[in-house]
């Protein structure tokens, strides 16, 4: 496809994009794909771009349709297309473009920040609006070392995440991030970072103490010094590694743990919150009450971007009174366009009841991936709502897993192209252990489940019997 981006001359001036170039070439010379091997590209391996979105699926430029079993990146949870939200969008457009919420309010961010606090559990009643993720958890750590400062624990500022857990990518975030590649590269991080074990179970004895997890965040608040500790940050569900759950009743032992030692518990739902599991928030499905939510992706279902924290009424008083404020802004945080579509994407959440639908469905998506388990590469099926992970093995009897070398092979050598070119999207991925992890948009249903079943299934069998087998 020949897009005009020529001169008038059709000459491309210092290397300047032109010459009738298609969007193949400008993206292998111009676009700064994240988190991508912008080598890998090239005449015969094409990057994929995604042009038109519907439902369940999204559109190629050849026009091959895929599933997204990804929901773009766990974010698209109303699904593609909606055109209601592009309505209000541009209603908004021609009412008021942008305000800013940095001293002037305005009406969407006001009747957002009500309905937010009108959906989230207790007292999670005072909205910070973002642009996105990363700068939710970045405003979550900033808001527990201001609030520990005005209560005069100045010495409280350390962090304590889990290990292998993601929570975004600017300094403050990538700290929290508890994977060592994504952080190499740009060392010293923000002091105060720590991290905890995981509640991945699958590699353990058995008879493991079903608590150890949250009981090793207390052993390393005591060592660490309880009056340095500023928060814990956890997901309902730690996306990183395959959807790990948590076992019965940890979160309950977390809170204790926190309430015991006066640090602040911090539920990052980024991905975890706006249905995925069910539930507005997915601190309810597992009966917690965080002090601050951190969210974004699903508020908008990405159809603009937005994140949120969310704090407590016990947490945000201190800084409503007098002169006092929290020092923290983004320019974009509660822009008007973004606030009006995400009212527009949780009225529909409402009229469909998607979170009911999400709890009805449940069973028949998972109940597809347990079906894998007979095949010989499937280890693990684990996850809640429409999120979830098959983790790969070798040897299903032993658990044994895949050298880093056998992962590339599989994975970024086989896997991802397969699923890909059989129509499926989702995530192949070797962070931690090798899993492909699912997270449908949440109107997904019987259909498209028999479709994703149907592709893995093909796609794994192929996988043992070519790449395993051999
Ligand atoms: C749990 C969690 N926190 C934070 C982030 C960062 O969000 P963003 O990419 O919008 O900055 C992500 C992104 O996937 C996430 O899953």
């Amino acid at each position: 496809m020949a897009i005009s981006t020529t001169t008038k001359s059709g000459e491309a001036p210092g290397g300047k994009p032109g010459g009738g170039a298609d969007l193949q070439e400008l993206a292998r010379r111009h676009l700064w794909m994240h988190f991508t091997r912008m080598g890998a590209y090239g005449p015969d391996h094409p990057i994929p771009i995604i042009t038109r979105g519907e439902g369940c699926y999204v559109y190629d430029e050849h026009g091959k349709r895929y599933l997204d079993g990804l929901s773009a990146l766990f974010c698209v949870n109303v699904g593609h297309g909606r055109a209601e939200i592009g309505e209000a969008a541009a209603k908004q457009i021609s009412e008021l473009g942008f305000y800013t919420n940095w001293s002037y309010a305005h009406p969407r961010a006001i009747e957002l920040a009500a309905k937010v606090a009108e959906l989230a559990p207790g007292d999670l009643n005072r909205v910070f609006f973002t642009s996105g993720g990363s700068e939710s958890v970045e405003s979550a750590w900033k808001l527990a070392k201001a609030y520990h400062q005005l209560n005069g624990d100045q010495r409280r500022t350390k962090l304590i995440a889990r290990d292998l857990a993601y929570h975004g990518t600017t300094h403050g975030a990538l700290t929290a991030t508890g994977i060592t590649s994504l952080r190499e590269q740009f060392e010293p991080l923000v002091p105060g970072g720590l991290h905890a074990p995981n509640t991945n179970v699958y590699h353990l004895p058995p008879d493991h103490e079903p608590l150890w997890a949250a009981d090793a965040i207390e052993q390393m608040i005591e060592f660490q010094g309880a009056d340095t500790v500023a928060a814990v940050i956890l997901e309902p569900v730690q996306n990183a590694g395959g959807c790990f759950t948590p076992p019965e009743g940890y979160f309950q032992r977390v809170r204790e743990i926190c309430d015991r030692h006066g640090v602040l518990l911090i539920s990052d739902e980024v991905i975890c919150s706006w249905g995925r599991l069910g539930y507005y928030f997915g601190h309810e499905r597992y009966g917690y009450s965080p002090d601050i939510v951190t969210t974004a992706k699903g508020i908008t279902s990405a159809y603009a971007p937005m994140g949120a924290m969310i704090a407590s009424d016990r947490i945000a008083e201190p800084f409503m009174q007098g002169e006092k404020s929290f020092s923290h802004g983004i320019t974009f945080g509660g822009h008007p366009v973004s606030a009006a579509i995400a009212l527009a994407n949780i009225a529909i959440f409402e009229r469909e009841d998607l979170c009911g639908h999400v709890r009805a469905k449940e069973p028949e998506f998972r109940g597809m991936l347990e079906g894998l388990r007979e095949l010989p590469i499937v280890g693990d099926v684990r996850g809640a709502g429409f999120f979830q992970a098959i983790e790969l093995v070798k040897d299903k009897e032993t658990r044994e897993s895949f050298s880093d070398e056998e992962c590339e092979v599989l994975l970024r050598g086989f896997l991802s192209n397969a699923l890909f070119d059989k129509g499926l999207i989702c995530r192949a991925d070797d962070r931690g252990d090798p899993v492909i992890q699912l997270s449908p948009p949440l109107i997904a249903d019987s259909e498209q489940f028999e479709e994703i079943d149907r592709i893995l299934r093909s796609v794994l069998t192929e996988a043992w019997d070519k790449i395993v087998r051999h």
